[in-house]
């Protein structure tokens, strides 16, 4: 059977994308990307280089030449003898804006060259979601509502109209849900659109599609009145389907009408912690800022740090906190360690505690070392918040409350606001038995609700360590400096979702296709009377 194309538009780094190329039915690929769209520069380097992974993989060509390019020691991640496929995975990345006339005309030119004959394809991706983020809307308020990222969603839906894919799969951020322009509520309009996306705009209802939950019989026909329908049954919760995060998105399945399957839900599985998902990991030590920075000056300030937190500890009675602080403080001056980098040499010497099915999504033996994990330098102030943090989260399984568990010298930040308890969450470490909290982009910005759980590190998450969170495997490249490669990963659909996603799609195609082929059979055996 050929394979299925996909086009996956908003493509960011790829993380849906990468759920559904590597989806396997039968000991194959049955998921092809055709066609991928992004307009920020570093992202789509990142897209690019995985659409070409993925060549080589196919064509079965050695991957030296792009691990020497991953060490940073080749400028190109091809040779002469796979110069094509670069050039292929260039046709299949595109660097482009939807939304702008000129980009969309190549772009739609490139999606009629590559689906113009298929009955069955597949439109993925998530228009940008930033505006109703439930955060970002308190801070934006009325202005929001201008906001042209709302009305992405609306190239998003061209698409759909123009090439009318079998199935589509569109994902986005929970604030969408009670995101309100001047009409009223977005994703009633939304689901009114994408049921009937041929309506209005040419005046005919020429086809529709029913929107599914991937985690309830829920459904979205056109006619229905999307104000009376429970949209959080649209809402999956990541961590309940094996991911070490909980994340919880929209996400729309939306199935043509001629396409007469049902979508099966997502199969919950056990939950997976933050220390399943790293503790394998090389350890790391943080850097630090604005002074002068070398693994045995940092060994000095951060032992100091934790011997000082643990007289503090010692004169307010809190015996296990001491006893935890000098632990912690011994393991940093018995530990010499580095800050890691783009590329760090170290096999898998250390066994993940569980999650064997993660895991071996993950591991890449054939990497012989770790991409893109390299720490942060921290102000020396924060090193002691950091000691401080993943210490009492050690001992009680939960953060410290800022206002009110920041009670040793030296932790309350100087901020005129502290005692009020509105910034309580300001600094968070991923707890190691629980999913960490959404990975977001603001990582980018600082690692503070971020904090590694390991006290003896004192250090927030490098991008790795985010990567793996949100189920990127090993072998996957972030590209761009290291505040993009945050971005990158904070904006994904965690891979390891997106390929149950994709396994779902694909149960609905095969029933179709053999519905298909059985009514063809049918119709031939009557013509002939066989
Ligand atoms: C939420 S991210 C998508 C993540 C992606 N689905 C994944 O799983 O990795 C949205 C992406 O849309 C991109 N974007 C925003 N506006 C765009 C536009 N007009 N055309 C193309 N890409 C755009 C952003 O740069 C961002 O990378």
């Amino acid at each position: 059977m050929q394979s299925i194309k996909i086009v996956d538009l908003f493509a960011g780094p790829g993380g849906l994308g990468e759920g559904f190329s590597s989806f396997q039915a039968d000991s194959r690929n049955p998921f092809n990307i055709t066609v991928s769209v992004e307009k920020d520069k570093f992202a789509h380097s990142t897209l690019r280089l995985r659409a070409y992974w993925r060549l080589l993989k196919r064509h079965r060509k050695p991957m030296n030449a792009l691990h020497t390019y991953y060490k940073g020691r080749a400028r190109r991640p091809w040779t002469e003898d796979t110069e094509d496929l670069w050039e292929e995975a260039k046709a299949e990345a595109l660097l482009l804006e939807l939304g702008k006339d000129e980009d969309n005309a190549q772009i739609y030119k490139r999606i009629c060259q590559q689906i113009s004959n298929d009955e069955h394809w597949v439109l993925i991706g998530g228009p940008p979601c930033q505006a109703y983020s439930v955060v970002g809307r308190v801070r934006v308020g009325e202005k929001n509502k201008k906001d042209p990222r709302h009305r992405l969603y609306k190239e998003y839906l061209n698409v759909i109209r123009e090439f009318r894919p079998s199935i589509f799969v569109m994902e986005n951020v929970r604030g969408m849900l009670s995101c309100q322009l001047e009409y009223g509520h977005i994703i009633h309009r939304i689901m009114e659109d994408l049921a009937c996306p041929g309506q209005g705009e040419r005046g005919v209802k020429d086809y529709k599609y029913s929107i599914h939950s991937l985690v309830a019989d829920t459904c979205y026909e056109t006619g229905m009145d999307a104000a009376k329908l429970d949209l959080k049954k649209f809402i999956v919760q990541c961590e309940q389907y094996g991911i070490p995060q909980a994340r919880h998105r929209v996400i729309l399945v939306g199935i043509r009408e001629d396409v007469t399957a049902i979508l099966p839900k997502l199969i919950p599985s056990a939950p997976v912690t933050v220390w399943d998902a790293i503790s394998d990991m090389p350890p790391l030590r943080s850097g630090i800022s604005r002074q002068k920075d070398s693994a045995a000056i940092w060994k000095d300030l951060v032992s100091a740090e934790y011997a000082d937190l643990a007289r503090c500890a010692k004169t307010a009675k809190r015996h296990r906190l001491t006893e935890i602080l000098t632990e912690a403080g011994k393991k940093v001056i018995s530990e010499a360690l580095s800050r890691g980098g783009q590329w760090i040499e170290d096999k898998y010497s250390r066994l993940p505690p569980h999650a064997k099915v993660l895991h071996s999504w993950l591991r890449d033996e054939s990497l012989g070392g770790w991409l893109n994990h390299e720490t942060r330098a921290h102000m020396a102030s924060d090193l002691r918040r950091y000691a401080y943090i993943a210490t009492h989260a050690s001992i009680k399984k939960k953060n410290p409350v800022g206002s009110k568990d920041f009670d040793l010298p030296g932790l309350a930040p100087n901020h005129a606001n502290w005692e009020t308890g509105h910034f309580d969450d300001r600094f968070k470490v991923q707890l190691a038995n629980r999913p960490a909290t959404t990975i977001t982009s603001h990582l980018s910005k600082d690692g503070h609700s971020f904090i590694h759980p390991d006290p003896a590190q004192c250090r927030s998450l490098t991008v790795r360590e985010a990567a793996r969170l949100q189920t990127f495997p090993d072998n996957y490249f972030f590209e761009g400096p290291r505040t993009a490669q945050y971005v990158q990963v904070g904006n994904a659909v965690p891979p390891l979702l997106a390929m149950q996603i994709a396994d779902c799609v694909w149960s609905v195609l095969q029933d179709a296709i053999f519905f298909e082929q059985k009514n063809i059979e049918d119709e031939v055996s009557m013509m002939f009377g066989t």
